[in-house]
């Protein structure tokens, strides 16, 4: 097991961790390391089975209750020996041995985690309670992450994790936002009280393949939305920001953190920054030239920067991002119910900035439903 975790706020000083189980020294255990990951047949959560599973040395269990994650994130390793994949809410409690707990489960996108909210906030509170009760139980270190959101609509601009936010608790974001928040105070409660390992990572917008492309996303919105010749909805007033990292940069980062002895909160993100208009048209331009760009009304509490600073990750994990988002594109296409469903791949240029190479990276793969009339253009 890892060493004590040095606390990222206060320098209080914690407790030792509890002893981890006396079953993982027992013979029989071929891997060292037991992983539990929450929410793994998610977007993010199914990139980091897939980087965890690259290590001999690792067990991976993903529990998932498959609200906004799918099987087919995870098919590739069905059937291995040193993978599971259990069936499992986490507002419910969950009984297992392991050593390492990546907790992500919860749905990302606006347009799910609005759809209940109450379900959203309950996945935050008692299913974080459940895991940290978990982690108490087995000695495990447990990663939460939680999200730029907890910045809110933010008042300081680019956000460092001083900053503690400008939240709205009543809106209809906050089942998420304010969740999240709540989630991290019970992280470092545990930490503080009974000497749990935490680490809490705060995401800023990842984007990669395996994004649900109807989930409300900004990146695989405007992309359905120009393939499929429909205009480009463009919130006002458009000059909102924000910052994309590429979901293998993410998956360094989390994993950088939880082997690392810094607590956090650290921030986990990309610092070039875009204007959704700029995205917008650059969409247009690169997938559909002819398609229009039109604004739509805002959704409440929609925050108007962000952009993360992320000094503290490059110093304490010596992490960056090393993908940046570029305006090349190219597309696959492959039907598989003539006139109903293609399968889409989107290529985008990236550059790889610390080696200055090139390199291509898949944006989004996946299922797109498609009408008999936008065939046409395809
Ligand atoms: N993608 C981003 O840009 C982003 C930004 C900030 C934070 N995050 C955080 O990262 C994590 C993963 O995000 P993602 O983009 O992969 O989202 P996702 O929706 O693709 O994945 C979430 C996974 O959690 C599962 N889940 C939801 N509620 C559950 C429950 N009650 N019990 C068990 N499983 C449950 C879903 O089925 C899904 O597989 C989330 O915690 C999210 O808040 C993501």
């Amino acid at each position: 097991m890892a060493t004590q975790g040095t606390t990222g706020a206060n320098n209080v000083t914690t407790r030792p961790p509890p002893n981890p189980s006396p079953l993982r020294t027992a013979k029989f255990f071929q891997a060292n390391m037991r992983i539990l990951v929450t929410g793994g047949a998610g977007f993010i959560g199914s990139h980091l089975v897939d980087r965890l599973m690259q290590n001999e040395k690792n067990e991976v269990v993903v529990v998932d209750n498959y609200f906004t994650g799918s099987k087919d994130n995870l098919k590739q390793w069905f059937g291995h020996p040193r993978f599971e994949l259990i069936r499992h809410d986490v507002t419910e409690p969950l009984l297992i041995e392991v050593d390492q707990i990546y907790h992500l489960a919860c749905p990302a996108s606006p347009i799910f985690y609005k759809h209940n909210p109450v379900k959203t906030i309950k996945t935050n509170v008692i299913g974080t309670l459940n895991m940290l009760g978990l982690a108490k139980r087995v000695g495990a270190r447990i990663l939460l992450t939680s999200t730029s959101e907890v910045y809110g609509d933010p008042l300081v601009h680019p956000q460092d994790e001083s900053y503690w936010g400008n939240v709205n608790p009543i809106g209809v974001r906050s089942c998420y936002d304010e969740g999240k928040r709540v989630a991290e105070t019970l992280m470092f409660d545990y930490h503080r009280q009974h000497g749990i390992e935490i680490r809490i990572a705060r995401i800023f917008n990842t984007y990669g393949p395996r994004m649900n492309i109807d989930d409300g996303r900004v990146v695989s919105n405007f992309i359905a939305q120009a393939i499929r010749n429909e205009p480009l909805t463009v919130q006002a007033p458009g000059t909102q920001t924000r910052s994309f990292c590429y979901v293998s940069d993410m998956v360094d980062g989390l994993i950088r953190l939880m082997e690392g002895n810094n607590t956090g909160p650290i921030n986990l993100g990309n610092p070039g920054e875009f204007t959704m208009l700029e995205l917008a048209e650059n969409v247009k331009e690169l997938i559909n030239p002819e398609v229009k760009i039109i604004h739509v009304e805002n959704t409440p509490d929609d925050p108007r920067q962000r952009k993360p600073v992320i000094s503290k990750a490059k110093e304490v994990l010596g992490w960056e991002p090393t993908i940046t988002l570029h305006y090349t594109y190219v597309l696959s296409i492959g039907i598989n119910k003539p006139g109903l469903i293609i399968r889409v791949r989107f290529m985008l240029w990236s550059v790889a900035s610390s080696t200055n190479s090139f390199s291509f990276h898949w944006i989004y793969s996946g299922q797109l439903p498609v009408r008999q009339e936008h065939m046409q253009r395809l």
